[in-house]
């Protein structure tokens, strides 16, 4: 079989490597899934460059995000059949219950190894079933950005409500799900972005209101205005230190803002936190999601009928191509990679 691997170089981004291996064979415990999709996230680009937080100085195959068949089933697997249609965890150990530290050290695509390649070994307990209803590019693109985006809002604390506001910034992967997840969940939504083009899609999908970040800089105050002097009740953060100060100022009073991203860079935030205590507010730090919300966000998926946005998609030896437009940042949603 295929795969690539990322080698650390010293000073250097890793590098991307393809490789020929025998086909492996499924230990006690475990599946082997063949791959027929992969997404990417901005971790990968974090991973790449050495920065994650989950992620290794060894060499990984990397990618955390990946759907495809159930092949072959080793001794003592029950739960899974031969031709299962699964998606895999981003954290393979973190089935259900609170974030442990320790789940840290088999994150996928980071710390232990993803899922660019043909065939993936995997436990069977960190495998998700698809519907029938998305394809396998479809199903690739929700173990990360969409549970990320599921987890802020439906998850953590009380989930979101019909008529509440979400703040979306800009239009990646994790801000397009989670504009899907609050419009099918019946709340307004604003969306951010540095292109008007990409803010016409957004309204295209649902978006309330939309706002160009660069021609407003000061998005914060349009926030304000276009909610009423109230605020949003939800903010999905992906930007860091270069916009947690804005959105901090533009949750409402009692509103959560999940910080999610480092979009801007990993300086010391600038923010003024005493905006929180003013306003009653929330931080919520956000990690991914365990296994069983990732069954609760699908049966969501079905049940609203949500298609995840796929903007770019190539073949498996054309990798390095996903990587340069990810990076390259001109996409609306995900970018995914068929195997
Ligand atoms: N904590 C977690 O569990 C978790 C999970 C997933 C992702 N993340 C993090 O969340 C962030 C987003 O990840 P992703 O995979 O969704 O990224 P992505 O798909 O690569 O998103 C890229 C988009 O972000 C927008 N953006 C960049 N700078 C911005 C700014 N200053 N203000 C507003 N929008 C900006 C741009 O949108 P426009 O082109 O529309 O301007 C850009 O196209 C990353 O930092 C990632 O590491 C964290």
């Amino acid at each position: 079989m295929h795969q690539y691997l990322l080698e650390p170089r010293t000073g250097e981004p890793f590098a991307l490597v393809l490789r020929d291996l025998p086909d492996p064979s499924p230990g006690p415990g475990e599946v082997l899934v063949k791959i027929h999709a992969a997404s990417l996230n901005y971790r990968d680009l974090l991973v790449r460059a050495g920065r994650s937080a989950s992620g290794g100085s060894d060499p990984v195959v990397p990618l955390s995000d990946g759907a495809g068949e159930i092949i072959a089933l080793g001794e003592g697997v029950a739960d899974w059949k031969i031709g299962d249609r699964v998606a895999l965890t981003f954290f393979r150990d973190w089935i259900s219950g609170p974030f442990q530290m320790a789940w840290h050290g088999a994150a996928r695509g980071g710390s232990c190894d993803g899922v660019l390649s043909e065939i993936v070994t995997a436990p069977a307990h960190s495998l998700v079933a698809i519907p029938s209803t998305m394809d396998f590019a479809e199903a690739a693109t929700l173990p990360c950005a969409a549970l990320t985006a599921w987890h802020a809002l439906m998850e953590r604390g009380r989930p979101l409500t019909a008529g509440e506001t979400v703040l979306c910034l800009g239009t990646g992967g994790v801000s397009i799900f989670a504009l899907q997840i609050a419009k099918a969940a019946g709340a307004k939504v604003i969306v951010t972005s540095s292109s008007h083009e990409k803010l016409a899609r957004a309204r295209a999908l649902g978006a309330d209101e939309t706002i160009h970040y660069l021609e407003t800089p000061e998005w914060d105050r349009e926030v304000w205005r276009l909610t009423g002097q109230r605020g949003a009740d939800r903010v999905v953060e992906v930007g860091g230190p270069g916009t947690i100060e804005r959105s901090l100022n533009s949750v409402a009073a009692g509103g959560v803002v999940s910080l999610i991203g480092v979009l801007t860079g990993f300086e010391p935030t600038p923010a003024t936190l005493f905006t929180l205590v003013k306003k009653n507010a929330s931080l919520d730090g956000i990690y991914v999601g365990n296994r069983g919300m990732f069954v609760r966000m699908i049966a969501f998926f079905e049940q609203h009928a949500i298609r995840p946005v796929i903007d770019g998609r190539f073949s498996f030896d054309d990798a390095p191509a996903a990587y340069a437009a990810l990076e390259g940042a001109g996409h609306f949603g995900k970018i995914v990679v068929d195997l």
